[in-house]
């Protein structure tokens, strides 16, 4: 699926703008501040109707201004049309979905799909457990119905669980065990399961970057946990310490992913190159696990990715970012020489909030 144009207003520094796109994407290039960024913003933003990196939308519509546009065209997609405008006044959100509204924003949420990588990105790699949980239940939501739903009611048991511990009422506490047990047993098992898929293709993305230290992702979880019949006395076992604790001790929210390269975890040992690898990895996994779920190509945005590698890995990387002719790409780099060789995409340069093809 490809973003054909993309119209702009009010959006970040970005003047405005209405204009075609390259089928392949576009490199975007320009020194600091000039608004790639802001351009990688609001090419995702009709994505969750929302900033990539979280940030609210007055603080996404330009300074001092009355709100902020993005309409996007697209091919290859069941829909041909988003828009959404956002009014400062009574800070309002308005979708269009093929000059629909649809009820509810996360309705129009589907019919353009793309991944992100941002420098931040690179804790998914070096930072805690969170971020790697975080990253299992987006990419195992998006593509399973049945996981969503686990999650949301295994959320509601931990809550009123962990507020009873907190009250001193382990009786009460109790009264979750079996809805915590129920659904937590369905995630660790959807976890461990695409761990064991994901293992060998999280080693051939980061031989495709060049790495030779052999490489390993595995899920760490309480001991038999996908079975519904081991909670009840790992449940028993844990409850003198959830007690002392106030919290619950056990479960999928305290356990994680751990990615190792030359036999020693990366989160600790590895280098700054090896840690974003791996976290560029993870990110195609997940857009590889998107493409299976949705049957449609998408878009892949990497904001200044190239920087922390070697010319070798920059041009590998270059190589498997284009491998796939239905994969439109958007890029940015502050300098021209920090495009690897071999990457053949239209150059844009942005300045002062002006993209300049
Ligand atoms: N809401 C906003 N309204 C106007 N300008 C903004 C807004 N938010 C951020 N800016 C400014 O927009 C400019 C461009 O930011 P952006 O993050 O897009 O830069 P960049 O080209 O990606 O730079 P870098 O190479 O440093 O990452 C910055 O000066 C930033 O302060
Ligand atoms: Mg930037």
């Amino acid at each position: 699926m490809r973003l054909c144009r993309l119209a702009v207003r009010g959006f970040r520094n970005l003047a405005d703008l209405d204009r075609e796109l390259p089928a392949a994407g576009v490199a975007l290039l320009g020194a600091n501040a000039q608004g790639k960024t802001s351009l990688l913003e609001a090419v995702y933003y009709p994505v969750l109707f929302r900033s990539f990196r979280g940030a609210p939308d007055q603080e996404v519509a330009r300074f001092g201004g009355p709100g902020f546009r993005v309409e996007v065209q697209l091919e290859g997609g069941a829909v041909q049309e988003l828009g959404a405008t956002w009014t400062a006044v009574g800070r309002r959100k308005r979708v269009v979905v093929d000059g629909r509204e649809p009820g509810r924003v996360a309705e129009a949420v589907g019919g353009w799909l793309a991944v992100s990588f941002l420098p931040d990105d690179v804790g998914l790699a070096t930072g805690a457990a969170a971020e790697r949980r975080g990253y299992l239940d987006r990419l195992l939501s998006l593509t399973d119905r049945r996981y969503l739903s686990a999650l949301a009611r295994y959320r509601a048991a931990l809550a009123q669980r962990n507020s009873a511990l907190r009250q001193g009422r382990p009786d009460l506490a109790q009264a979750f065990d079996a809805p915590l047990a129920t659904a937590g047993a369905e995630i660790v098992g959807k976890r461990t399961a695409w761990a064991a898929h994901a293992a060998d293709r999280f080693a051939a993305e980061l031989e495709c970057l060049g790495e030779r230290a052999g490489t390993r992702l595995r899920y760490r979880g309480g001991e038999g946990l996908a079975e519904r019949s081991a909670w009840d006395p790992a449940l028993r076992a844990a409850l003198p310490r959830d007690r002392a604790r106030g919290t619950t001790t056990i479960g999928p929210h305290r356990d994680d992913l751990v990615l190792e390269v030359g036999g020693k975890a990366l989160r600790e040992f590895g280098s700054n190159g090896q840690q974003r690898g791996a976290a560029v990895a993870l990110k195609l996994i997940e857009l590889a696990g998107l493409r299976d779920a949705r049957g449609t190509e998408p878009a892949l945005l990497l904001d200044d990715v190239f920087a922390a590698f070697d010319r070798e890995r920059q041009r590998r990387l270059a190589h498997r970012l284009l491998d796939t002719p239905e994969r439109q790409v958007f890029l940015t780099a502050p300098r021209p020489d920090e495009l690897p060789p071999g990457l053949v995409l239209p150059v844009w340069r942005v300045e002062a909030g002006k993209v300049i093809p």
